[in-house]
C-alpha cells in the first residue's frame, strides 16, 4: 500500500531522508520512529506529496507521489505534526471546508462531516470554537479532517505529541477503530513505547537512515539475543566489570547502580560457564540476573550502534 524505493531528501547541504526503501502492506499500522531530527516529518511529507524528493521514488497503492500527486491526495489522509489555529472557526466550518478542498459534493458533505464527527467522538463539539477545543479534542478534529475523502493511506506525523495519558488512550482506541475499518495507517513518533502495543510493524529511522524494521515481536526478539545479565557482587564492582570485560562473550559491562550490567552475546549455555569463570577470578557473586529489554531498550541499543 506504500512503497518507498531509495527516496533521499536534501536540504542544501544536510541529507534529512537518506536513500530510504521501506513497504508496508494494506491493513498495517506501521509505526516510524526516530529522535527528532531523524527525517520522518520529510519522509511523511514526500508521501503526502507535499515535498519533493530529491531522488528515489514514493507509491501510493502503486500510484506514483511524484507523477500523480492529485491521485495519491486521494489516497492519503495526512495529519501533521503541527495543526495549525484558527480563530473564529467552528469544528463544523473547519471540516466543511475541508471537505469542499476534497470535492465532496455539497449535498453529501453535512452527513460526511457527522459521520466523522461521530467516529471520533466531537459530536457534541461539532458548534464550538476549533481554538477552544482541548489539546486532545483538537488532535481528534485534525484526525476528522483527514478522514473526510475516506483515504484509504492515514499519514499520520506524531499525532500523540503534547496529549495527556488520557487523551493518549483515546487516541489509541480511535486508531485501533480505524484499523479495523481496514485503513492502512503510517504513524510517527520519537517515543517507541508509545506505538508498539499499537502497531503491527515499526522502523527505526536515525539521521535519515532506517536502522532496522519487521514486525514488533521480530525486531524486540533479534535484539534480546544479546541479553542481558545483571550481576551482584560483594567485592570490588570496578574490578569486577575488568575481569567480566575479559571474557569472550561479553561485549559491553558497566557499574549501573551498583550492579554489573553485562551485555552478554554467547548463547543461553554458556551462562554458566560464564559465571564460573569470573567466580574463579575471585569476583564474589551474589546474584544473577537476566534481564529482559523491553522496546525502550531495543530502541536505545539499536539508535546508540549509529549514533557512536
Ligand atoms: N525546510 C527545511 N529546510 C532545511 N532543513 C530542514 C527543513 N526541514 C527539516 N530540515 C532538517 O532535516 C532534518 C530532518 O527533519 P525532520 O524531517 O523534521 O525530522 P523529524 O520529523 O524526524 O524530527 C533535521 O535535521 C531538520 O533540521
Ligand atoms: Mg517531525
Amino acid at each position: 500500500m506504500v512503497r518507498i524505493e531509495n527516496l533521499t531528501k536534501e536540504y542544501r547541504k544536510l541529507r534529512a531522508v537518506d536513500d530510504l526503501s521501506l513497504t508496508i502492506e494494506e491493513g498495517d499500522a506501521f509505526g516510524f520512529i526516530g529522535p527528532n531530527g531523524a527525517g520522518k516529518t520529510t519522509t511523511i511529507r514526500v508521501l503526502a506529496t507535499l515535498l519533493a524528493p530529491t531522488s528515489g521514488e514514493a507509491y501510493i497503492d502503486s500510484v506514483s507521489v511524484t507523477k500523480e500527486p492529485a491521485k495519491v491526495r486521494n489516497l492519503v489522509g495526512y495529519m501533521p505534526d503541527f495543526f495549525g489555529v484558527y480563530d473564529d472557526v467552528k469544528a463544523w466550518e473547519y471540516l466543511d471546508f475541508f471537505a469542499a478542498a476534497h470535492r465532496v459534493p455539497a449535498a453529501r458533505r453535512k452527513r460526511v462531516i457527522e459521520d466523522v464527527l461521530e467516529l471520533t467522538d466531537l459530536t457534541g463539539k461539532r458548534d464550538a470554537f476549533v481554538d477552544d477545543l482541548s489539546r486532545g479534542m483538537k488532535q481528534r478534529l485534525c484526525l476528522a479532517k483527514t478522514l473526510l475523502h475516506d483515504p484509504k493511506v492515514l499519514l499520520l506525523d506524531e499525532p500523540a505529541s503534547g496529549l495527556d495519558p488520557r487523551a493518549r488512550i483515546e487516541l489509541r482506541e480511535l486508531l485501533k477503530e480505524l484499523r479495523k475499518m481496514g485503513k492502512t495507517i503510517f504513524i510517527s513518533s520519537h517515543i517507541l513505547p508509545e506505538l508498539a502495543e499499537f502497531c503491527n510493524r515499526i522502523g527505526i529511522l536515525e539521521q535519515g537512515k532506517l536502522v532496522v524494521s519487521g514486525p514488533v515481536h521480530e525486531i524486540a526478539a533479534k535484539v534480546r539475543t544479546r541479553n542481558a545479565l545483571e550481576i551482584g557482587v560483594c567485592s570490588d564492582a570496578q574490578e569486577a566489570v575488568q575481569v567480566c570485560l575479559k571474557h569472550p562473550s561479553v561485549r559491553t559491562a558497566e557499574v549501573t547502580d551498583g550492579r554489573i550490567v553485562v551485555e552478554f552475546i554467547g548463547e543461553k549455555e554458556q551462562v554458566p560457564d560464564f559465571l564460573l569463570a569470573i567466580l574463579q577470578q575471585g569476583v564474589k557473586v551474589t546474584s544473577l540476573v537476566e534481564s529482559e529489554m523491553d522496546l525502550e531498550d531495543v530502541f536505545l541499543q539499536v539508535t546508540k550502534g549509529v549514533v557512536s
